[in-house]
């Protein structure tokens, strides 16, 4: 789960990583005297859980109070690539002599947490890591080691940052550990005219398998960029989209992962992930084809259900009854097999829907899914 900017910046403040004063509002009303408590002029800022704030208008200095309700008026509402502005954050203005970049992320491939940083942080980072890679330093941390001042020191050398940042990184670690994140980034992380070292802008990701020991961000729901991504979720499926042609719908993480590599192996390139668990009802085969059928990449659709539990007539069933309340527009194939298997084929043929597909074998089922994606409109 992404923590807003307000979020991340109250974890910097009590780990003792420096911070401007800010409050955050939802009323322009309130910016007014927010921005006199600060001293009169503010930074508003959008908070959107995306990035790219600044550049879409989402930071904007405002001189005085009114010029901040009128600011946050404006900010108030706005779209930042697909996320309504709901809350602004005013911040005291610092008068920045530089701006640099430090993060740490989760490096899975390496079994390791990666440290990112660079000597020139600020809007345009993107940018710099693409064109200018030896700009930017990235060292490994041994998660059982963490994050020292010895390593701390080693990694603002290998960015060009000033020592002053040392104390910084080494607290920004303690964000991470304590707060069970897997991801922390401040950017900028500056250093004003006075020499201060101060965290402008913050992100955190935290580990979404440790939200029961960090009660406090309540259950926030997590944001999905995709907006299938976010359809499914509000139905409660566990659905990931992928950029391939055949939906694949299946019972357990496990078939499902298999199921993508076998249709994989036939030459086709899954459409999405989505597990329907234990859940074969009406309800749940309805939702979970609406969502991948509205898909416009999804050319054909693969049901692969091994009956456990919940045995292969009632999903059957299920499928039929979805059949009533989806158009099916697409060819769908479906392999039954385990529990119940010839009871729950029996149910799909009798209904005997003209673009449902019964194959027997995982592998069979896979290579007619593949074939009716590259050949759909014949089908
Ligand atoms: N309190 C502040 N005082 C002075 N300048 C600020 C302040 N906060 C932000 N800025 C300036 O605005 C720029 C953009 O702010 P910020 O990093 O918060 O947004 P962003 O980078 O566009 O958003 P995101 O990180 O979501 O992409 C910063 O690089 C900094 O130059
Ligand atoms: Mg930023």
């Amino acid at each position: 789960m992404d923590l807003f900017e307000h979020q991340a910046r109250e974890l910097f403040e009590e780990h003792g990583i420096p911070v401007p004063r800010a409050e955050v509002t939802d009323s322009s009303k309130e910016a007014r005297g927010i921005a006199r408590r600060l001293g009169g002029r503010v930074v508003v800022k959008a908070q959107v859980r995306t990035g790219g704030r600044g550049k879409a208008g989402g930071v904007k200095l405002a001189a005085d109070p009114s010029a901040a309700e009128l600011t946050a008026r404006q900010i108030l509402g706005m779209d930042i690539k697909g996320h309504t502005v709901r809350t602004v954050m005013l911040a005291q203005p610092v008068d920045i002599d530089a701006e640099f970049y430090v993060g740490y992320v989760l490096d899975r491939a390496a079994g390791r947490f990666l440290a990112i940083a660079s000597a020139e942080g600020g809007m345009d980072i993107e940018e710099v890591a693409a064109t200018r890679p030896d700009a930017v330093a990235r060292v490994h941390i041994d998660p059982a080691e963490g994050v020292t001042s010895a390593k701390a020191t080693e990694i603002a050398d290998a960015a060009g940052l000033p020592p002053r940042t040392v104390d910084v990184l080494v607290r920004l670690w303690d964000v991470l550990v304590r707060e069970d994140a897997v991801l922390v980034e401040v950017n900028p992380l500056v250093r004003t005219s006075q020499g201060q070292i101060l965290a402008l802008d913050g992100k955190v990701t935290l580990d979404d398998n440790a939200r029961f020991r960090q009660a406090r961000w309540g259950d926030q729901e997590s944001v999905h960029d995709d907006p299938l991504e976010a359809a499914a979720a509000a139905k409660g499926l566990n659905y990931v989209k992928l950029d391939g042609e055949v939906g694949i719908i299946g019972n357990g993480a496990g078939l499902v992962m298999s199921t993508l590599d076998v249709v994989a192996g036939c030459g086709a390139r899954p459409a999405n992930f989505l597990d329907i668990g234990g859940g074969a009802s009406a309800r749940i085969m309805a939702d979970g084809l609406s969502v991948v059928l509205s898909d416009p990449a999804v050319r054909s659709v693969f049901v692969n259900v091994f009956g456990g539990i919940t045995a292969c007539d009632a999903v059957a069933d299920g499928i039929v009854q979805a059949l009533d309340t989806v158009r099916l527009t697409k060819p769908l194939v479906v392999r039954l097999d385990g529990n119940n298997a010839a009871r729950g084929r029996a149910i799909l043929d009798e209904r005997a829907h003209p673009l449902v597909h019964q194959v027997t074998t995982m592998d069979g089922a896979a290579r007619r899914a593949a074939d009716l994606a590259h050949t759909a409109d014949a089908a």
